[in-house]
């Protein structure tokens, strides 16, 4: 299951990315906002993290004007790794490298097309479970919890 959210920035390109979850048939839950109004990016954000962060939802795709808010407001939470993209290189190795486990797009940076073809690579690309990677992102983790020794 994957989790959709946004603020108001990212209302046309959240539709947009349903559109492209259908096609794909995943399944997936819109918890962002269905409104032009403005309101804060953090509680979207938050509130996706969490979904999965507690495993609830396998992974999330955020949506502002820059992903940056976004992206800040998810790494907060514990057990996220969110990664900001404008690009599909960054998008692939994200998930092979990094095991990022939520993507935020720029609504205001990358065109809507643009923002599907890296979703798409996103949704689409597995970990890569090396053992080099595996180690780094267990280095990321032992951070989060305050047991880096390194
Ligand atoms: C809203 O104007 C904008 O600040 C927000 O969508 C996002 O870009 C924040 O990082």
């Amino acid at each position: 299951m994957i989790v959709i959210a946004n603020d108001h920035a990212g209302l046309e390109l959240k539709r947009e990315l349903t559109g492209l979850f259908e096609e794909l048939r995943l399944p997936y839950k819109n918890i962002g906002t269905d409104s032009p109004e403005s309101t804060d990016y953090p509680r979207w954000g938050y509130r996706a993290a969490k979904l999965v962060a507690s495993g609830e939802c396998d992974r999330g795709i955020l949506i502002c004007g820059t992903g940056v808010g976004m992206s800040l407001t998810a790494n907060k939470v514990k057990g996220i790794r969110c990664v900001v993209c404008s690009d599909c290189f960054t998008a692939k190795l994200s998930r092979e490298h990094n095991d990022a486990n939520m993507l935020a797009l720029g609504a205001r940076v990358v065109a809507p097309g643009l923002a599907a073809m890296i979703a798409r690579v996103w949704l689409e690309t597995p970990f890569s479970g090396g053992e080099r990677h595996s180690g780094r992102v267990g280095m990321i983790t032992a951070v989060e919890q305050g047991r880096a020794d390194f």
